[in-house]
Formats: structure tokens, sequence, C-alpha cells
């Protein structure tokens, strides 16, 4: 058997095993490791950085056919402007290419794809392909394929503050109505979820200032695979993982409630 045909057989075998009533609506992923990923090919990190891309197209197609209805994915941080200015202008140009090759694509599989972040510092040319796929894609009513672009969880928290409070002083709100809702409606992530699962490829234990307020009760998958090799093998892994996971969002199973089960038996 080809090592094609063994990898399509393991894909099969997983997806298999894959409980159509348990996904998770929303994944967040951190796409870590393309720089590694050319070191240890003795190749310059713009070709781990394209090989990264090609993942992620793996990735958004697997999400399509499972049926996630999120996918949110951290393309550039508030952060990485400290990198050299070729990597920059390298990673500020990815979006646009994988746009221009994707879009018809997206397009076709009812993708709405959303952006998130400070993207009036984008230059000129990343801004207008962002904004293009966001305007395409629009009126449809798929998965949304959610990009993190010169985000930053803490400025994004810093951000929805100060809006709060030029409410209240306006006098649109009093401090009393200030609650987790009214922030939460403040954030990038406006009318979405929080994800249920964050996938960090390449060994890093962190969560590296994404989606700050989202994750508190984010399931998180470690894997040491760099972002360049992910594919969705490791993908179905992950979800599988997930559905093994017990969610009590601080609270306790029903079964549990002891105290619950007395009352219902008088
Ligand atoms: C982190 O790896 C990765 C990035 C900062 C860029 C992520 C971009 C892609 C995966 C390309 C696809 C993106 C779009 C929007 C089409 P790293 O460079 O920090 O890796 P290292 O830690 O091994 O150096």
């Amino acid at each position: 058997m080809s090592s094609n045909a063994k990898k399509l057989e393991r894909e099969a075998r997983l997806l298999g095993q894959v409980s159509r009533e348990n996904l998770p609506f929303h994944i967040a992923i951190v796409m870590d490791g393309n720089g590694r990923w050319a070191r240890k090919r003795g190749l310059p990190r713009i070709a781990g950085h394209r090989a990264g891309m090609n993942a992620l197209k793996e990735i958004v197609a697997s999400s399509h056919e499972l049926g996630i209805k999120i996918l949110t994915c951290y393309a550039f941080s508030t952060e990485n402007w400290k990198r050299p200015r070729w990597e920059v202008d390298f990673l500020m140009r990815l979006p646009e290419e994988y746009l221009r090759k994707e879009l018809p694509s997206l397009v076709e599989k009812n993708i709405i794809i959303r952006a998130m972040g400070d993207l009036e510092r984008l230059p000129e040319r990343t801004y207008r392909a962002v904004n293009n796929a966001l305007e395409s894609t629009r009126d449809n009513s798929g998965m949304i394929l959610n990009f993190a672009i010169n985000y930053g969880g803490r400025s994004e928290i810093v951000k929805a503050v100060k809006n709060i409070v030029q409410k209240a002083l306006a006098g649109e709100l009093v401090p009393e109505d200030i609650s987790g809702d009214v922030l939460e409606n403040h954030l990038h992530t406006e009318g979405l979820p929080d994800p249920d699962l964050l996938i960090r490829p390449s060994g890093e234990l962190r969560i590296s200032n994404f989606l700050l307020w989202q994750m508190a009760y984010t399931e998180l998958w470690f894997t040491t695979i760099l972002w360049p090799d992910f594919n969705k093998e490791q993908f179905l892994r992950a979800i599988l993982d997930y559905q093994n996971r017990d969610r009590r969002f601080g609270g306790i199973h029903s079964g549990d409630d002891e105290t619950g089960d007395q009352r219902q038996s008088f």
C-alpha cells in the first residue's frame, strides 16, 4: 500500500470514530512552528510560512467537511512586528496570496471570512485583500473562517474597556450596567461563541496573548508537531481527544448532585 493510501486509511478510521453530535463548535488554532520546520530542512523561514499556508488549506477543508462552524486562526500577533522587516513583509503578503488563490473555493464552500485585530495598521495591500474577502463572503451562511491578524488579547481587552468608558462618559451607560456580556460585546469576537477547543502545535505550552477573555473554559490541545506538518489526521486526533474531555465549566454533573436527587425524590 502506498504511503498516501495508508494516510487516507488512517484518516478514514479516525473520521469514523468522530462523533457528529459532540463536535467542537468553535476551534481556535495557533499556527506555530513554521520557522523551526524550515530550519530543520535548511530552508529560509519564509519557506516555513508558505508550507504553513498549505497546512491551513488542508485544515480549512477538513473543518468544512466535518461541519465545524467556526475556525479562528492566529495569523499575525501584535508582537510579531518585532520580527525582522523582511519576515514581517512576507507575513503581510501571505493573506493576500492565500486569498488570491483560495477565495473562489472559500466562496464556493459558502464560507464567511472574518478578520479580527487592529486591521487599520495593516499595509494597504493586505488591508484591501482582507477587506475584499470580507465583502465577498459577507452574504454566505456556512462556516466562519476567522483570521486574527495584528491581534493581541490584551490590547483587545484594553480597547473594549476604553470604548465602554467612553460610553459611560457620554452617559450611555452607568457602571452598574457593565457585565461580562457588555464586555464581550466590545471584543473583536462580538457575536461569536467562545472557542471550545484550542489547538497549538510546535511543542509550546502557552496561550501567547490569544483570545485571553474568550478562552476561560476552552479545552487546550498541544502537540509537538510543527504547524506545516499538521494535517487532517492530527486535526481529527485533536477533535477525538476533545470528545473524551469532561467539560463542567466549574459546575458538577447533574448525576453527582445528591441534594438535587433527594429533592427530586420528594
Ligand atoms: C508562527 O510560527 C507563525 C506565524 C507568525 C505566521 C502564521 C502564518 C501562516 C501559518 C501562514 C498562513 C496564514 C495566512 C493568513 C494565509 P513561527 O514563525 O513563530 O515559527 P517558529 O516558532 O518555529 O519560529
